[in-house]
């Protein structure tokens, strides 16, 4: 096939930062948000101290563009926050922003040496962009929860402790369902292919011969968990449904994370264990395109956001996604390169350079790009 070339247009950059800079503080997953209600429930928590990023530095922090003076400088701002804060650095500390650690590079996260703070932030947050977790305004520094020495890890490092997913439902004041951390198949699918292509064999062994025991450990505990759960959550002022992570460490229960339900992993066994959540066919909001791109899936709404939250501009062949409101320019070039390789001739004319109106409307009609009646963009790539 002719090769072409495509001016891709500029696009206003700025304006989807403040966008999505805007959306970002209104995410209830932002720790920010459910720590303040949880902290005094009666689960242990670890020490957590949240540094707001104002929109300049969230403007550094997604620009790709980093120097070592900027790095640096960056750095110097976290360790003076937390001075002026009191927070005690002398120890391991724990790093995530307000909804991503990236403890599948748990190096990352874990913070052993103060001087490093700064950079270990810019890898967790630019791992956050790339996954499309670039969805919180806030830095969180934690208290490092110390394991078992004896207890093996994965991931470079992250202890495999016996964790408890548990959906609650604070409307109803009920638990909806409790989940091992570490499922066992969907473990050994997903491990399976980390181990081999990330050559970590002895990682794939060291979950094989512990999961054993976090297996025992889960059963022996669950009915607890969920007494201390409805118990401890009775009083806690939040709506809705959530997932609560418990970490398991000696005898003490440690809440350590939090999402909404429907943003969680294993909310689908929930959907299908319970019966208790409706296929919502509510799609207020969404565009006819949606609504009957969702009904020739069979989704429900909040299966179909799901997808569009986890898949990425890579996972081409499958039906995937990147949300409009972070679309950059080198999305759309790749978006382009596909549709060469698609060889969708019929959209691109040779050489023309499109304004960003016309560049959506051929999108559009060729069902690549998908407008929501909130103003966002999705793109839907579809082998045709
Ligand atoms: N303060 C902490 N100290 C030690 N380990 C932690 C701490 N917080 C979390 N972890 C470990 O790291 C994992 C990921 O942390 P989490 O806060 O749940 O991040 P994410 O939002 O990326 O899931 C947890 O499942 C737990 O094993
Ligand atoms: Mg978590």
């Amino acid at each position: 096939m002719k090769r072409m070339t495509i001016k891709v247009p500029k696009i206003d950059l700025e304006k989807l930062n403040k966008e999505r800079y805007e959306k970002n503080s209104k995410n209830k997953n932002n720790l920010s948000y459910w720590f303040s209600m949880i902290k005094d429930c009666g689960f242990k928590v670890p020490e957590t101290h949240i540094i707001p990023i104002n929109f300049e530095l969230f403007k550094w922090l997604t620009s790709d563009n980093y120097s070592d003076e900027m790095i640096d400088r960056f750095n110097d701002f976290i360790i003076s926050e937390l001075k002026k804060n009191n927070f005690n650095t002398e120890r391991t500390l724990f790093l995530k922003t307000g909804t991503f650690s990236d403890k599948f590079t748990f190096k990352n996260c874990k913070l052993t040496d103060i001087n490093r703070i700064g950079y270990q932030f810019l890898q967790i947050f630019y791992s956050g962009i790339l996954v499309g977790a670039n969805n919180t305004n806030e830095l969180v520094v934690r208290e490092f929860i110390k394991s078992d020495p004896h207890i093996k890890t994965i991931y470079d490092g992250m202890p495999l402790n016996t964790e408890f997913r548990v959906f609650y439902d604070f409307d109803k004041d009920e638990v909806m369902g409790v989940f091992n951390y570490w499922d066992r198949k969907t473990m050994i699918d997903s491990l399976g292919e980390y181990a081999i292509s990330e050559k970590k064999v002895e990682e794939f062994k060291n979950f094989r011969d512990t999961i054993p025991v976090i297996e025992k450990e889960f059963e022996d505990c669950k009915d607890f968990v969920v007494k201390e759960v409805e118990e401890k959550m009775k009083n806690v002022d939040l709506n809705g449904q959530w997932s609560i992570d418990l970490m398991k460490i000696g005898n003490d229960f440690y809440l350590i994370d939090m999402a909404m339900a429907k943003d969680s992993y294993y909310y689908d066994k929930i959907i299908k264990q319970t019966g208790k959540i409706n296929r919502t066919k509510d799609f207020t909001g969404l565009t006819e395109n949606i609504k009957n791109l969702i009904t020739e899936l069979d989704m429900t709404e909040n299966e179909f956001l799901k997808i569009l939250d986890h898949l990425t501009v890579s996972d081409i062949d499958k039906l995937s996604y990147d949300h409009g409101d972070i679309f950059r320019e080198r999305d759309i070039e790749s978006l382009f390169d596909y549709m060469y390789s698609d060889s969708s001739e019929e959209n691109v004319n040779n050489n023309k350079i499109y304004t960003e109106e016309e560049m959506r409307a051929i999108l559009e009609k060729s069902g690549y790009i998908i407008p929501m009646d909130n103003g966002g963009l999705y793109f839907i790539y579809r082998k045709i």
